[in-house]
């Protein structure tokens, strides 16, 4: 039997938005790689989880994050499609998620994905600052590639500053409108109260410091209590997709949110009729930084942890349903995991 071991698992992060308002380009630029090419019409057809260690989030932060500050690994994030016909897989995203992003193009405003994305968040209590992006848009806006928005800010000239100032108070009040207290990041003393906005440019990496340290700030004073888990006890996540794989059949790429699963273990999975008992074949794990969507080189792991994505091979994962539960059996009776299983479908 293990033994009770503590520790501090990765906060899971969604990013959601109004289509094209640069929530694929914002994670893009994070990830330095561009998926964004992949895409059928650049539109998100999916749910993919990108895990970024603290080590790469601070050296892309910079001054703003110290690693000694924080002892939470890092940050999972989860990019969601915008485009119209996508709710149930939006509300995937923001169910399963710890904080958000919500992206809103600073030129664009609120669009009716950003609304319903706003509910999402509200409903599952979902605590979320949101990313004013693009503001490299803004008429004569010089760049400073990936710095800090407050010194590109100021490098502005008086026009571009009070025009982007206009756009950003425009977000503000869209957000008072929609009953959430909201003001510019650098002026939010308690995020779990009030909204920070922070502009950035996903093009120029200009405020993507700011958005990771607001984020790692936001996981490490307000989450971490949440993300206290029993990193060796039975694995619970949650399905993402349900995928064909060359050699491995039916498999399903899932997040991770508590516990362990391990090459051996035993599952109960939703699926459209009962759920399905199975064993794992084998944990596919796309390497760090990767995205579970595109990658196409996964290690074969003996163990995975929460929080994180992994792909399952399995039998009988043919009714395995998108959004439902996934649940380690481990040392328990098969019937009481079934049961946790399907009273979560
Ligand atoms: P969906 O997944 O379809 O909802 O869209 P998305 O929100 O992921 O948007 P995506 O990242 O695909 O970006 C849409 C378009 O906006 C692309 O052409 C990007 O190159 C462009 N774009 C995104 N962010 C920025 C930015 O900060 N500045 C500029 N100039 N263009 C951007
Ligand atoms: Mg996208």
């Amino acid at each position: 039997t293990d033994a009770h071991t503590p520790s501090l698992r990765t906060p899971i992060v969604a990013v959601l938005g109004h289509v094209d308002h640069g929530k694929t380009s914002l994670l893009d630029k994070v990830r330095g790689s561009a998926v964004i090419e992949g895409e059928a019409g650049a539109i998100t057809q999916h749910i993919g989880a990108t895990a970024v260690p603290l080590e790469v989030i601070s050296e892309i932060a910079g001054d703003l994050v110290e690693p000694d500050d924080f002892d939470l690994p890092g940050l999972l994030f989860i990019d969601t499609p915008g485009h119209h016909s996508f709710t149930t897989l939006r509300s995937r995203g923001g169910a399963l998620a710890d904080i958000a992003i919500l992206v809103v193009d600073v030129n664009d405003g609120f669009q009716p994905q950003t609304r319903e994305a706003l509910e999402i968040l509200q409903r599952s209590e979902t605590p979320f600052i949101v990313a004013a992006n693009k503001v490299d848009t803004v008429p004569g806006w010089n760049a400073n590639e990936d710095t800090p928005i407050q010194s590109t800010y100021d490098q502005q000239s008086e026009r571009v500053q009070g025009a982007v100032d206009t756009a950003l108070y425009e977000i503000i009040g869209q957000l008072s409108e929609a009953g959430f207290s909201a003001d510019l990041y650098w002026r939010v003393q308690n995020f779990q109260r009030n909204v920070g906005v922070v502009p950035v440019s996903a093009m120029t990496g200009e405020g993507v410091p700011d958005l990771l340290a607001v984020m790692m700030g936001l996981s490490q004073r307000y989450m971490k209590a949440e993300m206290e888990i029993d990193v060796a006890g039975p694995g619970v996540g949650t399905v993402l997709e349900v995928k064909e794989e060359k050699g491995f059949g039916t498999t399903i790429d899932t997040v991770l949110y508590d516990g362990t699963i391990r090459a051996d273990d035993r599952l109960v999975v939703g699926g459209t009729n009962d759920p399905i008992v199975t064993d794992v074949r084998a944990l596919l794990q796309p390497r760090p930084l990767a995205e579970i969507r595109t990658e196409s080189r996964f290690e074969r792991v003996d163990e995975v942890s929460a929080a994180s994505g992994i792909k399952i091979a399995a039998p009988d994962l043919g009714d395995a349903m998108a959004g439902a539960p996934v649940r380690v059996v481990r040392d328990r009776p098969v019937e009481d995991v079934i049961a946790e299983v399907r009273a979560e479908l």
